[in-house]
Order: structure tokens, then sequence, then C-alpha cells
């Protein structure tokens, strides 16, 4: 009887290490243990045993009872990682491979410029707001001091929703409607798109605009300058010459354009600045009374100055781009070196 209870216990734990399978596995289980198992059997057979063997028999048989689930559950569990390598091995992942990248979306070059002229002004105090790109010819044109038949209108190559409507030509407008709702003093920057039937390498029929005005007691030209100064060698560098050349706006009466020193060949002249040494980089003057007027401020009270100037142009000449439409063939190549 203990050979035999000794022999079931060996082959008992032959066949668990053998086992491939949860199948198998349970079937050896079964086999040894069940109910009907080759170990519940030997121990039934206790009872034909000379009775003073059978504490020890009993003991022993207890032992290998023991000691057979034990081999039984490790096997189990050898069975089970095994089975869940084999998975993933099937599955073929390599940890080791090294990870997808995602690729990060950027600013458009464009509104990078914008974002950084409107911060530039905010830190000034300048408030920004937006107005419409389908305006009234009434702000576009007529409280500018700009009437019909106007030779000024000829500046303006216009986009006609309908008679009295216009895609805008310039984001001087907001200037009238800031002023309508509001008593000074202002101070206002508006940055948005504006439209004129124009294409070719310096010009695209929708580009970006930055409208600035401000209006208080006492505004002089000597802080149009100053102004306008501060943000120009903000952008372009501190050492940047600059220089304001009288000109014409029907809203503005002094008018001046306001040249930088050419970013391109330092004032020696070149191609870019036809040989000049300059580049007109934006429009300015003090807000004619005329146009005080039509938004009910008195001339005599107030005084302001405005400026507007072209967000792609800034663009081009802070990062030598010679063609204007390339801001917006959406080309990733020229897209992804801002
Ligand atoms: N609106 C003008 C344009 O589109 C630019 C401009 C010039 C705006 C002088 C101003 C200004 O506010 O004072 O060409």
């Amino acid at each position: 009887m203990r050979e035999a209870l000794e022999e079931l216990q060996r082959k008992a734990a032959g066949e668990a290490a053998s086992a491939k399978s949860i199948e198998e596995f349970l079937a050896i289980r079964t086999r040894y243990l069940g109910r009907k198992g080759l170990l519940t059997d030997a121990l039934r057979r206790l009872k034909d045993v000379p009775p003073e063997e059978r504490p020890a028999l009993g003991k022993l048989s207890n032992d290998i009872k023991e000691s057979i689930s034990k081999q039984l559950d490790q096997a189990l569990e050898d069975i089970q990682s095994r089975e869940k390598y084999d998975a993933l091995n099937e599955e073929g992942i390599d940890v080791t491979l090294p990870g997808r990248t995602r690729r990060y979306g950027k600013l458009h070059p464009v509104t990078q410029v914008d974002n950084e002229i409107c911060t530039i002004f905010s830190s000034l105090g300048f408030s920004i707001v937006r107005g419409p790109e389908v305006e009234l010819d009434y702000y576009n044109f007529e409280a500018l001091n700009i009437p019909k038949d106007h030779p000024a209108r000829d500046m303006h190559d216009t986009f006609y929703v309908e008679d009295t409507i216009v895609l805008r030509t310039h984001t001087s407008p907001v200037q009238i409607r800031t002023m309508e709702k509001q008593r000074p003093p202002v101070r206002i920057l508006s940055p948005g798109k504006v439209y004129r039937p124009d294409s070719d390498i310096s010009h695209t029929p929708m580009f970006h605009q930055v409208e600035g005005l401000l209006v208080d007691k006492g505004v002089t030209f000597g802080d149009l300058k100053g102004v306008l100064t501060y943000f120009l060698q903000e952008v372009f560098g501190k050492d940047t010459k600059l220089r304001f050349r009288p000109s014409f706006f029907p809203f503005t009466e002094p008018s001046a354009e306001v040249d930088i020193q050419c970013v391109m060949c330092g004032g020696s002249g070149c191609r870019v600045c036809g040989q000049s040494g300059w580049i007109e980089i934006l429009g300015s003057g003090m807000v004619d009374p005329e146009v005080f007027k039509v938004v009910g401020y008195d001339p005599e009270e107030i005084s302001g100055f405005a400026f507007g100037l072209g967000v792609e142009r800034i663009a081009m000449l802070k990062y030598g781009i010679s063609d204007i439409r390339l801001f917006f063939e959406n080309d990733r190549r020229f897209l992804e070196q801002f």
C-alpha cells in the first residue's frame, strides 16, 4: 500500500509537470484527485489494511494528497504564465521599438506676427477690438472723410457686395465704430482681415491689417512718434532707424508714412528697398477734425493719432520672404519653418 501511494505521488508529479494546456491539467487533476480518482480510490482501500497500520498509512495518504495538490497548483501557475507569454509573443508587439511621435501643429506666421503686434500694444495699454469684414460704405469711406467721387477712393480698389455694402478695404472703419460708442479717452488696436481686388507678388485679395487709435486731451505728434518708434524697435530691433515722411490720408491731418531702414541691406540699397535704403512700413497721422465731428467729438477739446499697417508686410520683412502669396498656399514645407 505504501509503495502504491508513493508510486501515485511520483506519477502525478511527472504528469503535472508535463501538462501543456489548461485542458490537460484539468484532466490530470480529475484523474488523481477527482471523486473517482486514483488517490481517492487508494484512500478507500485503507479500510482493507490491518488496523494497527492504518494511522501511519492514513497520515501518509493525507500528506501525499496535500503534496499532489500543491504540485498541481504549481503546474497550473506555470501553464497560465506560459499561455500569457505565448499570447503576447503571437501578437507580435516589440516593446523595444521606438514610439510613433505626433506632429504638432503651429500658429501660422501671419497669426504669430499679429499676436506679437497685439502683445506690444497691449503692454502700452491699448485694448484689442474687432469690427465686421462686410462693412457699410459709410464706415469704410464716408465717415473717414472719403465721400463718393473723392479721388482718394481710387487708392482703394473695392469689392462691392451691394451699392452701400463693401468688403472693408482697411481696418480704419473700426475707429469710427469705436468712437461712436465710447467717449474719450480711447486707446484701441484693431487687427483683422481686409480685402482689395489685387494679386501679384506683393498683393493678395485678402490680407491683414492692424489699426491703432489713441484719443485724449493734449495728444501730440510727439506722442505718435514716441509710440510708433517704440513699437517698430520692439519688432525690428532696438537699433532700427526710422524716418517719418509727410504723406496724405483723408482721415488724418497732418499725415505721415513711416519708413524703416531696409532690413535686407541695412540701408545701403538693394532690390527689396528699390535702392533707396528705406522701406515703407505704415501710415499714420493726427486724426482729422472732420472725423471727430462725424462721431460727435469736439476737436477743440481733444486730439488723437491713428495708424494702420499691413501684417503680411511686416512678416515678410521680419522673415525675409519675397512673395506674399506663400502665406496663403499652405505648403507645409513653407509653414513648418516658423
Ligand atoms: N487705412 C490706411 C490704408 O489702408 C492705413 C492708414 C493710414 C491708417 C493712416 C491710419 C492712418 O489710421 O492714420 O492704407
